[in-house]
């Protein structure tokens, strides 16, 4: 039997250099010299518009045209008959894009325009408008009342106060309710440098359950 052969030995000069590359490698990779680390997003200071609480609309406090209080044309003694053309020569600035419900009056009431018609005929005032709305849009107004319609402010705990609910026309135009179109908020700021992320959500997500 012949004794082992002993290695030569692992000259100074070349385990220096060695652990002396592995050394320059790891910060190379830390510091991410060559550039093919992950990209990272920097997220720049949220615009306030972004979380600001103020309603698209302001809540009108009495019902005025012009200054004036609609009684002082609408006298109440006669019932307004709603002949469309004549209309045109004071409220021709009102555009009424409801949907199907196309007619004054199925809102305003006849003699009393300032105020709006109930389904038996009696009068809703403007500090309960919801009352109106919710002749038409029940489950709406359902889901409002409990809090899953609209916003709500305020307090959780009632002894605070409790939530306020935000009123429908602070947010719909009730002659044209339907929200016109928001300006998109800008992308994030994003790494210039390539990302490699996975799908996005809508990509390559065909067939997946929902
Ligand atoms: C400066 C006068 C004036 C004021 C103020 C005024 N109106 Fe009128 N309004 C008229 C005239 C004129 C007509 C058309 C003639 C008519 O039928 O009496 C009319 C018609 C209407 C009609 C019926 C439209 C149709 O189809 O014929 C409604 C609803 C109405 N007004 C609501 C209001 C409300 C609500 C206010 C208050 C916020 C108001 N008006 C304030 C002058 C006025
Ligand atoms: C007399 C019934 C009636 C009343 C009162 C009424 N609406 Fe409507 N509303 C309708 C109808 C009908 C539509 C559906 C339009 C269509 O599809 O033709 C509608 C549609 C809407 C829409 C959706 C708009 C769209 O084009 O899809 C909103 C929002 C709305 N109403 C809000 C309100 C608010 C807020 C009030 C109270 C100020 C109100 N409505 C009062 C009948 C009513
Ligand atoms: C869906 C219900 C609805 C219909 C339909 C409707 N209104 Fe109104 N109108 C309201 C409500 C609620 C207000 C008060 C709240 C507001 O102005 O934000 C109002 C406010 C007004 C005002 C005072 C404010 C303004 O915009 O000058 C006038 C005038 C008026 N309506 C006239 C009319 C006329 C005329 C018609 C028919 C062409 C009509 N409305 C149809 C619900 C309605
Ligand atoms: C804080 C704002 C806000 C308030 C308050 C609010 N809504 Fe809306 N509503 C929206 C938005 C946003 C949409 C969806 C966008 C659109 O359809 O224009 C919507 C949609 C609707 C629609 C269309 C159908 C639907 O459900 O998608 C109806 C009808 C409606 N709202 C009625 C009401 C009524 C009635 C009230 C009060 C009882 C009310 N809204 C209060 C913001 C609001």
């Amino acid at each position: 039997m012949s004794p082992p052969r002993s290695r030569p030995p692992v000259p100074h000069w070349a385990a220096a250099a060695c652990v002396g590359g592995l050394l320059l490698l790891s910060v190379a990779l830390w510091k991410d010299v060559i550039g093919w680390g992950p990209g990272r997003d920097e997220l720049g200071p949220l615009d306030p518009k972004s979380y600001e609480a103020a309603t698209v609309r302001k809540v009108r406090k009495d019902m005025t045209f012009g200054g004036a209080p609609c009684s002082s044309c609408h006298e109440g003694t006669e019932p307004l008959q709603g002949d469309p053309k004549e209309r045109g020569v004071f409220h021709e600035a009102i555009e009424l894009k409801h949907g199907r419900n196309q007619h004054c009056f199925n809102c305003h009431h006849r003699l009393k325009p300032e105020n709006f018609a109930n389904f038996d005929g009696t009068q809703i005032t403007l500090a309960s408008v919801e009352q109106l709305c919710a002749r038409c849009h029940g489950t709406t107004y359902r889901d409002w009342k409990s809090g899953a319609h609209g916003r709500r402010s305020g307090h959780w705990d009632v002894a605070k106060g409790g939530p306020n609910a935000t009123v429908c026309i602070a947010c719909h135009d009730p002659h044209w309710p339907l929200f016109k179109g928001f300006e998109a908020a800008p992308a994030p700021h994003v790494n210039p440098r390539t990302r490699k992320r996975g799908p996005r959500a809508g990509e390559g997500m065909e067939g997946a359950p929902h």
